[in-house]
């Protein structure tokens, strides 16, 4: 492998998913070649159109080709034509099971500049780390009674001990190199057997890191607290329902839907992880050039980061944070009318600027 050369796989996906990443590619490519380094990208037309012309999403040996790169930029999945389940199921979930990507990272941040619909939001800076292989979203479970007018939804929650060690080493080792404080989101006083066990292990794991503090705070009341008090938190740990949930939440206090950024990856193992926007393909304004790529843009700059191209990261990040100042370049969601392109090129012009 040539340290010099970032091998990105791109999965541009349905409905905006191809729109941010066509924002997001280029300013990827300049920040790594500021840095002296460049880019190589292989696409892969995966997601709605060939589930309708080959009746897969994705092919069988999906995993397989990914491999072969450092990383994954992954845009959205999802069209009206299409079962939810072919898409989310038959692709993005598939591959993050295939690749055993067992923790999601879902950093968010207020940016300067960008409006919210919860007052003072000045420094919010967390990090949501979020189990990402079972609990609520393990898919086991039946229906009995089928169509007997008596059916009967059976979904059972898994916890292992082994998905909680891995999660739970990313967030104290994630928390130690930031402010030092963990918040564990549980809900044991309601669940008796999977939260406990949560519990226990989490604070076993925190035996091997004395200088992180950790508390343990119920789901419902970190609700209430990521809306009071954001500034309160930094790292959380989270199940996969409650991690999907908080973090939908929390992306309120940047913004919304287009500036939550997230990474999927293995911890110490060689596999490329998969970066993407939380969003999903959004219908309702696909086609029409005005999504907000910031999402995608800032997954981009934690898969450089997480590369080791530390200096490249910080260049895409700085130059979304001085694109955001201006209104102008704020897209319909930030309740601005800036175009997708528009925001791309603001942000390249500001990298270039920048030297
Ligand atoms: P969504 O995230 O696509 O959209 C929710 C709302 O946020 C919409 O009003 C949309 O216009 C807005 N929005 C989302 N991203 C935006 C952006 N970058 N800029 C401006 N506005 C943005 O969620 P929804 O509507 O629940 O799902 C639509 C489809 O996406 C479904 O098929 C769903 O299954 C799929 N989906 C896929 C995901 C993935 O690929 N990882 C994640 C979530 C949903
Ligand atoms: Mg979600």
């Amino acid at each position: 492998r040539d340290p010099e050369v970032v091998r990105l796989a791109v999965i541009p996906g349905d409905g905006i998913g191809p729109e941010v990443v066509a924002a997001t590619v280029p300013t990827l490519r300049t920040a790594l070649e500021a840095e002296g380094h460049r880019l190589d990208v292989a696409s892969y037309d995966w997601g709605g159109e060939r589930y309708l012309r080959q009746g897969a999403a994705m092919p069988a040996d999906a995993a397989g080709l990914v491999k072969k790169a450092d990383a994954v930029l992954f845009g959205a999945v999802g069209r009206p034509d299409v079962p939810e389940h072919e898409l989310v199921w038959g692709l993005i979930i598939g591959l993050r099971q295939q690749l055993d990507l067992a923790v999601n990272l879902r950093p968010v941040r207020a940016f300067p500049g960008v409006p919210t619909k919860v007052r003072d939001t000045d420094g919010v800076d967390l990090v949501i780390v979020r189990e990402n292989t079972e609990g609520e979203y393990v898919g086991a479970g039946g229906v009995a009674h089928a169509g007997s007018g008596h059916d009967l939804g059976i979904e059972v929650a898994v916890h292992s001990r082994r998905a909680i060690e891995r999660a739970a080493h990313q967030a104290f080792a994630l928390a130690g190199r930031r402010s030092g404080h963990l918040s564990l989101v549980t809900k044991s006083n309601a669940m008796r057997y999977g939260y406990p066990l949560w519990d226990r292990v989490v604070r076993e794991v925190g035996e091997h890191y004395p200088a992180v503090r950790l508390e343990t705070v119920l789901v419902d009341a970190m609700a209430a607290r990521m809306i009071q008090a954001p500034r309160s938190l930094d790292v959380l740990l989270a199940s996969n329902l409650f991690g999907d949930i908080l973090s939908d939440l929390a992306a309120v206090l940047a913004g919304g839907m287009g500036m939550a950024p997230s990474a999927n990856v293995l911890p110490g193992a060689d596999v490329p992880g998969i970066y993407e926007p939380v969003h999903g393909s959004a219908p309702d304004i696909a086609g029409k050039g005005v999504a907000n790529p910031v999402a995608c843009m800032l997954s981009g700059a934690m898969l450089l980061d997480d590369l080791g191209h530390t200096g490249a990261a910080r260049r895409v990040r700085d130059a979304v944070a001085a694109t955001l100042r201006d209104v102008r370049h704020h897209t319909a969601d930030l309740g601005g009318n800036a175009t997708t392109a528009e925001v791309a090129s603001a942000v390249l012009h500001t990298m270039e600027s920048q030297g």
